[in-house]
């Protein structure tokens, strides 16, 4: 078998575009549980935007959620083509996370980040422009891999009819996130650690198998609720 092939995430991502919402990914199933259970509490009518929406999967859930406007926002044009197909309403922009967010001050009621701080080294720049964007009231998610997969080696990765990919990711320790959420002024007001086996309890049977890989015990997901300190 070949090697996989290593892209910059950017290259990645355009490239894994066609198929991502099609592959048995065990960490999109933790995540959109993660965020299914944020949202509930949530009031309709607020401002939504999340920073590397992908296809645009999320942002779907959102409107769902009552949602009355949304932003996204990601690196790579190939996943915004899938987002926009999905008519969710949201704008939509080519966007890298280490800059400034074309958003005004206090202007969103829920900020998003699901599975893309794992490509991101320094979180201080996004970090900060979220506490920039977030009105006083406001709350941010952050649902990412969970620290103790990600430290055993796991990462974003995908096959498709050309091969195999793999392409840069960090392995963010909890210490890191929770030292990069107070320096940027945001408090943790919730956090949830999504074992595998409760997971894998509702899932289809090759996902659930995936999800306790390392054991039912085993944390596959964190999930942080953030506040303006
Ligand atoms: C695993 S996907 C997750 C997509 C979506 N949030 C979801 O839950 O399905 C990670 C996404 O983060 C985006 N991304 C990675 N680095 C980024 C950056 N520096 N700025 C903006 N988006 C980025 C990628 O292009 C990709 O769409």
């Amino acid at each position: 078998m070949r090697d996989p092939e290593f892209l910059d995430v950017k290259a990645a991502y355009d490239r894994w575009a066609p198929g991502y919402d099609g592959f048995d990914n065990p960490m999109v199933f933790a995540a959109t549980r993660a965020l299914a259970a944020r949202v509930e509490s949530q009031a309709p009518g607020f401002r939504g935007a999340e920073i590397g929406c992908g296809t645009g999967r999320n942002l779907a859930a959102l409107k769902a959620a009552g949602a009355s406007a949304l932003s996204g926002f990601d690196l790579s044009a190939g996943m915004l083509d899938k987002a926009r197909a999905r008519n969710t309403g949201a704008a939509l922009a080519v966007h890298d996370m280490a800059d400034p967010l074309p958003l005004p001050d206090a202007s969103q009621d829920l900020v998003l980040v699901a599975l893309a701080f794992e490509h991101v080294s320094d979180l201080s720049a996004p970090l900060a422009e979220i506490r920039r964007v977030l009105d006083p009231a406001g709350r941010a998610l952050v649902l990412e891999i969970h620290p103790f997969m990600a430290m055993t080696g796991v990462g974003a990765h995908f096959r498709d009819a050309e091969g195999a990919v793999t392409m840069p990711t960090v392995a963010h320790a909890v210490s890191g996130y929770l030292n990069a959420f107070a320096k940027a002024g945001l408090r943790v007001s919730g956090c949830r650690e999504w074992r595998g086996g409760a997971l894998a309890k509702d899932a289809p049977e090759a996902l659930a198998r995936k999800l306790v890989k390392r054991g039912a015990d085993f944390p596959v997901l964190i999930d942080f609720e953030l506040r303006p300190a």
